[in-house]
């Protein structure tokens, strides 16, 4: 333990492991501690987020906070009082930026001394992480975790108090708070986490031990959240779960995902979607509903991750290629025109050639309009770390290699057909590589720029398509 550190809360792996713990509704008003209405210095900060979606909302929630309490938010961390670091531990490169970041960080430190660097997110949520940053860190003024985002304030007055190294990281959140601040980061797109933490335990994963128990919000509070982005102009909500189709299952009211769904879209939202679906909970009363509404976006996240039954159950996913492939039938029987996109891990351990050209093969039969791919990245305290394993990282990579090009035909076939046609366009701004355009993306996620006025952004328009450059597309505006 190191000296200088005011350690409240180690995070513990057996903790995390735990479930069926009673989950309380939090209503409380937000306080603002006095020390933080009196802060000393200037009251801005930067906050960099790496990871997922759920990630992106706990950074709209700090900065909401932080806000509230009447910080301003810089994008130049040069210039920031306070610097935070949204941390994923998903694979082991998400840890490495932290690092590099950390890095950066130590010489803006040395300048100026009253600096609050605070780490937070999953990486923060490991043991041997937490003491890593102890020893090779000290200069972290705070660490906190996934389940205290909401007590940042609180966190930072105790930093304020003792300003020694503050370690507060709880291992499991017993509560759901609503009543957050409004803050988003875009106003015209926004994410509604719907459950929190995940119950799965894939044998790859990390999520179930940084993110906790599932917990689900209630229903009301949900649709409290959507319709005040729909009267505020919204064009666009995301519903947020590792795993959405579970949502409910702890409540024991009846709810659940597909009423949730519907319930939803009656707000008459432009375009609903919803991250991430698990294939062997997906079930008929949600493909009924999704064919139903016009503003349910007619695309799918459906992480398969491998196409071999036995890597499958290795993984502890709870179906097999069989059920997969049948579902993918049953929804594009009743919605013809689905699009669907997927995650795919290569090189789970001793995964062998043959079962990996299962994989390919399921690809192809699947035809995906989109994919993530990954290689398998051994995570600390999950099962498949503990296996040994017999193929080599090279080998993994050649089919990775293999998967991608793969996948790549399938995409271009699939944005070819998209040349000649109209599709609406969420406008997002300028285009990254050429500001003199504007981009979005159609329905089913596929990025388009084209040229257009600055008023459109936020506005779903028109677009034809001209070219495809595979991962984006020109097109031009149509009816202006
Ligand atoms: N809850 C979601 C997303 C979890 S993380 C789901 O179940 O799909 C996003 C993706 O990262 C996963 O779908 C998986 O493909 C990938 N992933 C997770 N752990 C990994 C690991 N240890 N190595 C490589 N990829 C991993
Ligand atoms: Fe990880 Fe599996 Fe949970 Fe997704 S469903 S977060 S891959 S354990
Ligand atoms: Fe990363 Fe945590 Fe998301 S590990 S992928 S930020 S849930």
């Amino acid at each position: 333990m190191n000296n200088n550190s005011n350690c409240n809360l180690l995070p513990s792996y057996k903790e995390e492991l735990k479930r069926g713990r009673q989950v309380n509704v939090i209503y409380d008003d937000i306080i603002i501690p006095k020390s933080l209405t009196h802060f000393p210095y200037k009251k801005t900060f930067y906050i960099e987020t790496l990871g997922c979606q759920a990630n992106y909302r706990d950074e709209e929630i700090i900065s909401g906070l932080l806000t509230k309490a009447g910080f301003m938010r810089l994008d130049d961390y040069q210039k920031a009082q306070i610097l935070i670091i949204n941390t994923c531990a998903v694979r082991e490169n998400a840890e490495q930026k932290v690092k590099g970041h950390l890095g950066t960080f130590k010489a803006l430190k040395q300048k100026n001394k009253n600096l609050i660097i605070c780490l937070c997110g999953c990486m923060v949520m490991q043991e041997e992480s937490v003491r890593e940053i102890q020893n090779k860190y000290p200069y972290v003024s705070i660490i906190f975790g996934t389940h205290n985002v909401t007590n940042i304030l609180n966190i930072l007055d105790n930093y304020l108090t003792s300003l020694q190294m503050i370690i507060d990281v709880p291992s499991f959140s017993e509560n759901i708070v609503e009543k957050l601040p409004d803050y988003r980061n875009n106003n015209f797109q926004a994410f509604v986490n719907i459950t929190y933490g995940c119950n799965n335990f894939c044998t790859y994963c990390v999520v179930p031990f940084t993110r906790g128990q599932e917990r689900s919000r209630l229903e009301k509070d949900i649709l409290r959240e959507c319709q005040f982005l729909v009267n505020n102009g919204y064009k666009e909500i995301t519903l947020l779960g590792q795993n959405v189709n579970s949502y409910g299952g702890d409540l024991n009211d009846g709810s659940n995902f597909a009423h949730l769904l519907e319930a939803v879209a009656k707000l008459k939202i432009p375009r609903l979607r919803f991250l991430t679906s698990y294939p062997s909970m997906f079930n008929d009363d949600l493909i009924d509903v999704i064919a139903k509404y016009d503003n349910i976006v007619k695309y799918i996240h459906l992480p398969v991750q491998a196409g071999s039954n036995k890597i499958l159950k290795e993984m502890n996913r709870h179906y097999t290629r069989e059920f997969y492939l049948d579902l993918v039938k049953r929804l594009r029987k009743k919605i013809p025109n689905i699009h669907l996109s997927t995650d795919i891990i290569v090189g789970f351990p001793n995964e062998t050639y043959e079962e990996f050209l299962e994989t390919l093969s399921l690809v192809k039969e699947v035809n995906f309009s989109s994919a993530f791919t990954f290689i398998y990245s051994p995570r600390k305290h999950t099962y498949a770390s503990t296996i040994e394993d017999n193929v080599t990282y090279e080998e993994k990579v050649r089919r990775f290699k293999m998967l991608k090009e793969t996948l790549e035909a399938n995409i271009i076939a699939y944005t070819d057909k998209m040349i000649g046609k109209i599709y609406p366009v969420l406008v997002e701004g300028f285009s990254e590589r050429d500001k003199t355009m504007l981009s979005g993306h159609t329905e089913d996620n596929v990025l388009v720029h084209f040229q257009g006025d600055e008023t459109l952004i936020g506005q779903i328009v028109n677009v034809k398509i001209n070219v495809s450059h595979v991962y984006s597309l020109i097109g031009e505006l149509i009816n202006g």
